[in-house]
């Protein structure tokens, strides 16, 4: 349930997806929001502040209101002082650009400044912007400074090219908002100190070559994003992940699955919960990587393999009882979630999250995954959803599941 009287104070900057910014107005309102409005000159070109005025039964912002009310509070922090959340839709590219250098030139973006709640943006723009280097630095600044990003969808541009860009539909945003909104309200890892694994570990063969896997660490990345938010004190132990830093997320580099290893049976003590979204290599080479680089030759080349130490069965052998600790399986073919919950019993583990690795429409570098969160008891399938989403769920089933584990024993 969303918090009734939500109010949402709405940015609107100047793209033709302007349009689209009615509709979520209206979205907003059906779900029992009250909704602000703060438009760009630019924004105003593309649809009159005349149908939001009325739509949202308020005074649109603007920025000739000169920043002074008649009853002579401040603009851009009075419209900040009454809202929950503010979400920028359409966020264009010199918009975002703005907010990730600090300038505030515009009404709107001295209201982002002021701003000391939940900001979320959904970006709108060509497919050659969103791509640019530049806008792709502004994106990881924004959300390293804990800006909610709704990724752009692909479809065709209203420049009549078909690539990604355009701006998430408004479903898909109030979606966000509504999650933003819950999760705000969410405490319930207050107190608990939360070690998560990501990414995937590279096994080196020489000193330029190595046998990595595709993992891209986002799942693990929204789990420590989404556990801090809920309270939790988070350490990320992070193997080759490129994505910004998280806000107020401690985080070690462990680049191989011996690395990982040492630093999650060093932490592990000081942790309640454990959680191995890795993929970590199951063998590495059987000695000493070369120095330099192995030369090209006409022969076969033989490299040897053994296994690596299993991380979470040890971690598991030496759990306190008031410890949780979490595995990933990933699985593909029939019988996949049988097997994920064998894994699960032979690692002695409190939960496992499977996600199956045939569909090549989630799990790897994608943003959306599909799981099903199993535990000795029970088993919970959550549909395609962003990784945000999911990292949610997964939580709310961690956060019950210890306190239960706890109450038990
Ligand atoms: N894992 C680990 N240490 C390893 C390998 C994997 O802790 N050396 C963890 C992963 O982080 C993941 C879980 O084990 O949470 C499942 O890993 P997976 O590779 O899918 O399973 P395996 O352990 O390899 O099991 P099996 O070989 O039986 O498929």
């Amino acid at each position: 349930m969303v918090a009734k009287q939500a109010t949402v104070l709405l940015g609107v900057s100047g793209g033709i997806a302007v349009y689209k910014a009615v509709e979520l107005l209206r979205l907003f309102q059906r779900a029992g929001m009250d909704v602000r409005v703060i438009m760009t000159q630019k924004a105003t070109e593309f649809v009159g502040p005349m149908t939001f005025q009325t739509l949202s039964g308020f005074q649109v912002r603007l920025d000739n209101d000169g920043g002074l009310r008649q009853d002579s509070t401040i603009t851009h922090i009075e419209e900040g002082n009454l809202a929950d959340i503010m979400v920028i839709a359409p966020a264009t590219a010199n918009t975002l650009g703005k907010m990730a250098q600090g300038i505030a030139d515009n009404l709107l973006t001295t209201t982002y400044m002021a701003f000391s709640n939940t900001v979320v943006v959904a970006p709108a723009m060509n497919t050659n912007m969103w791509a640019h280097p530049a806008m792709q630095r502004n994106m990881d600044v924004l959300r390293a400074d804990g800006v909610y990003v709704v990724e752009p969808g692909t479809g065709e541009l209203a420049c009549g090219v078909y690539g990604s860009g355009r701006m998430a539909e408004p479903d898909s945003i109030l979606a966000a908002v509504k999650l933003r909104l819950q999760v705000d309200r969410k405490t319930d890892l207050r107190g608990l100190r939360v070690l998560i694994t990501a990414g995937g570990t590279r096994e080196p063969i020489d000193s330029v070559r190595y046998i990595g896997n595709r993992s891209s660490g986002k799942m693990g990345y929204a789990l420590a994003r989404a556990a801090h938010d809920r309270g939790a004190s988070v350490e990320l132990v992070k193997a080759n992940i490129d994505l910004p830093r998280a806000p107020g997320v401690r985080e070690t580099d462990a680049p191989t699955a011996d690395e990982m290893y040492r630093t999650v049976m060093d932490r592990l003590p000081d942790y309640d919960i454990l959680i191995m979204a890795a993929a970590v290599a199951d063998y590495k080479l059987d000695r000493n990587p070369q120095d330099g680089k192995i030369s090209k030759s006409r022969d076969d080349l033989n490299v040897c393999l053994q296994p690596t130490t299993d991380i979470l069965l040890q971690a598991s052998t030496i759990k306190r009882h008031d410890q949780y600790v979490v595995g990933f399986a990933a699985e593909y073919g029939p019988e996949a979630v049988a097997r994920a919950r064998g894994k699960m019993e032979r690692k002695r583990l409190d939960m496992i999250v499977f996600n199956d690795i045939a569909r090549r429409d989630i799990g790897f570098s994608s943003d959306y995954n599909e799981v099903t969160i199993l535990t000795p008891v029970g088993e919970t399938r959550v549909e395609r959803a962003p990784k945000e989403t999911i990292a949610e769920i997964i939580l709310d089933n961690i956060a019950r599941g210890i306190k239960q584990k706890r109450t038990a024993s």
